[in-house]
């Protein structure tokens, strides 16, 4: 059974009883398919899995959807449940923020490109959670998405430069079977926008196959999913980028890893995709 601990004292005397290696899963709810992958993948590989479920109001800007959120907790405890989650933390914001946090986390440059050049502050907010979530549940293997790419690119540096004692472990994305990317903000399409954010995925793999025919300009790979991207309809591209997957600066030609990755809106909604093209050696 799934231990569930609401305040700091609960998930203590909950971590204090775990033993050997211990993973955490961090989520904000509203758990699909993609979170139980992670949570799978946590449970193989370590002998204690503890999964967070806290939407942080610290990543969200003032106009984002912080109030209207999902937040289905009967069905993500369910969730954690079937996929044999030892500790399910589900704090409310007073327990995570009992103070207002003057010091916090910065993702530096990580934090302003890309998704964090629309959401500033929204890294920072990342990162210091994440960060303390950390503290909190004491891990030695943390579980993240590659769905969120620059997330993970940003926290896998704050552990680095931060001496964080955690092993970052990356997961592959996980899409419904027409390729959509799995997201709790999928609930906010329509049957039409759903049908023209499949224009991400398809993108994707065309870079992907350009990659494999040897492409290597940069510039080439951008210009095709950008033109793609733009010919459909509904779709408003935010930004579509093939950058270094560590430093995430702008590539001009690949020789490393590259991560390609692209926003758009589709109505109200935004969604966002990727993928990483690695050369062979
Ligand atoms: P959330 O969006 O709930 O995502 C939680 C974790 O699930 C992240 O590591 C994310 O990359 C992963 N994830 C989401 N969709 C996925 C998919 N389709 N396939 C595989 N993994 C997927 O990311 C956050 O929450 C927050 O920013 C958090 C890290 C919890 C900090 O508040």
């Amino acid at each position: 059974m799934t231990v569930v601990a609401r305040t700091r004292a609960e998930l203590a005397t909950a971590r204090d009883a775990m033993s050997g290696v211990v993973a955490v899963v961090m989520t904000m709810g509203a758990l699909h398919e993609g979170h139980a992958s992670l949570i799978r993948f946590a449970r193989a590989h370590a002998d204690g899995v503890i999964v967070t479920i806290f939407v942080n109001p610290l990543q969200f800007g003032a106009n984002e959807d912080l109030d209207r959120y999902p937040r289905p907790l009967e069905a993500d405890l369910e969730v954690c449940d079937r996929e044999g989650a030892d500790v399910v933390f589900t704090p409310t914001p007073d327990v995570v923020y009992p103070t207002d946090p003057v010091v916090r986390v910065s993702a530096g440059s990580l934090g302003t490109v890309f998704e964090g050049a629309s959401r500033p502050g929204h890294f920072d907010g990342v990162v210091t959670v994440v960060m303390k979530l950390l503290h909190l549940t004491r891990p030695d293997t943390a579980y993240f998405g590659q769905k969120d790419a620059q997330q993970l690119a940003a926290i896998r540096r704050m552990v680095r430069d931060l001496d964080v004692p955690v092993d970052v472990i990356a997961v592959p994305t996980v899409r419904e079977p027409d390729g959509l990317a799995l997201s709790s903000r999928n609930v906010y399409l329509t049957p039409e926008q759903r049908e023209s954010a499949l224009v991400l995925n398809r993108s994707l793999r065309v870079a992907e196959s350009m990659f494999a025919h040897d492409e290597r300009s940069a510039g080439a790979i951008r210009d095709t999913v950008t033109s793609m991207i733009s010919s459909e309809g509904l779709a408003q591209i935010d930004y579509v980028s093939v950058a270094d997957c560590e430093t995430l600066d702008e590539l001009e030609s690949i020789e490393h890893p590259a991560l390609v990755s692209v926003a758009a809106r589709f109505g109200g909604t935004r969604l966002i995709d990727n993928t990483i093209l690695t050369p062979l050696p």
